[in-house]
């Protein structure tokens, strides 16, 4: 059987209206942890400075959740809202997917704890991880269930206690993160906008520029290993950032490619919010103008997997992105993973 894609998107890849099935993004949600920690506040821990942070990666202050706050709180904060704003019950919900680092426990998944805390007994749940770039990989895959009409409702989640993993002496990383979570409940919804298409890439020989090497089966903790100070994330920042240029370049155009779309007719660019320079220097190369691309790093640093759906839920809400515009998703991460979306909003 052949596809039969909307008629504004030629390609067969461009997967909407495919055999009666679409896959709509219906609502989005985020929250942010209400502490603010301005890069003043750093300086108090580590030897840096505002001027050096902002220089080097846009960033002015970040958000951290509570001692008693939770990746699954703050997913279950977010998904609450996207819930709302797409007029869905707990009961619709079918499955659950949460992109995440950072699990409130290594088992049971966070998925399933989210579960409990927004009532959504008759869904199916599962933790994704594919770092920064989860999201994505969660939007790729909830979109799967929903065309194979496994599911009609699938709510993803991007939710990162980051500030649990931070090594709060090491001045390379910890000035980076923050804490927050977005969600997006995705829909079949024949006829309706959504998900043209998605795009997934992972290099596990670059493994080692990101990584948290305690807390798993080949570091578990150990006295030791904590006093090793294993138990939180390391990075060769440099090459992370040559790489995460290269490979959000690349899968960006292969997404607007499989659409068949020029990078003009996109309305809104979101990329990753790691870093400022990495966001000019990948629009740059995608010959984007600068007011296509949504930033929001500077209010809350690196969110990983939530990065990217707390930016959609912002440029949703203020209006940024209307009904019927084209929405290019990118993101990078560790693994390493990278990921494009194309979204008709
Ligand atoms: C981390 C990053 C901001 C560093 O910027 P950079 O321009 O590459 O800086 P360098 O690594 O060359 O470091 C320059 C100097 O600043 C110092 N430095 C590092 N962090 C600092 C900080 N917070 N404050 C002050 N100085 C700092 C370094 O120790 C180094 O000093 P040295 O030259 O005496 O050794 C940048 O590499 C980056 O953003 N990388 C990608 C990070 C990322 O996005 N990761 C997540 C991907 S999902």
């Amino acid at each position: 059987m052949s596809p039969t894609s909307s008629k504004k998107f030629k390609n067969p890849r461009a997967k909407y209206n495919f055999q009666g099935r679409s896959c709509s993004i219906s609502g989005v949600g985020s929250y942010v942890p209400e502490r603010i920690l301005t890069n003043a506040d750093l300086e108090k821990l580590v030897d840096t400075t505002d001027e050096w942070i902002t220089s080097r990666t846009g960033i002015k202050e970040r958000r951290q959740a509570a001692k008693d706050e939770f990746t699954s709180d703050m997913g279950a904060r977010a998904a609450l809202s996207a819930m709302q704003k797409a007029g869905v019950t707990a009961e619709q919900i079918d499955l659950i997917i949460l992109a995440t680092i950072t699990p409130d426990m290594p088992f049971p998944s966070t998925a399933c704890l989210i579960q409990r805390k927004i009532g959504a007994h008759r869904a199916a749940g599962f933790d994704l991880e594919a770092a920064c770039s989860g999201f994505i990989y969660g939007l790729e895959i909830g979109q799967q269930f929903i065309m194979s009409r496994t599911y009609d409702t699938v709510l993803v989640i991007g939710a990162e206690k980051l500030s649990s993993i931070v090594d709060w002496k090491d001045r390379n990383t910890c000035v980076l993160f923050g804490d927050g979570a977005g969600a997006a409940v995705l829909q079949n919804r024949p006829n309706s906008h959504g998900l043209l298409t998605a795009v997934m890439g992972a290099d596990g020989r670059k493994a080692d520029l990101l990584f948290m090497a305690g807390g798993g089966s080949r570091c578990p903790a150990t006295a030791e290993s904590v006093a090793a100070r294993q138990h939180y994330l390391r990075m060769e920042g440099k090459e992370t950032f040559k790489n995460a240029v290269q490979a959000m370049q690349t899968a960006a155009k292969e997404a607007l490619r499989r659409c068949e779309l020029d990078i003009s007719r996109i309305k809104c660019i979101i990329p990753h919010q790691a870093n400022q320079r990495i966001v000019d220097a990948v629009g740059e190369r995608l010959g984007a103008k600068p007011e296509q691309l949504f930033v929001n790093l500077h209010k809350y640093g690196n969110t990983s997997a939530a990065s990217v759906a707390i930016a959609l839920d912002e440029a949703v809400t203020s209006g940024r992105v209307q009904r019927g515009d084209l929405i290019l998703m990118v993101v990078f991460g560790a693994g390493l993973t990278w990921g494009a979306a194309v979204i008709e909003w």
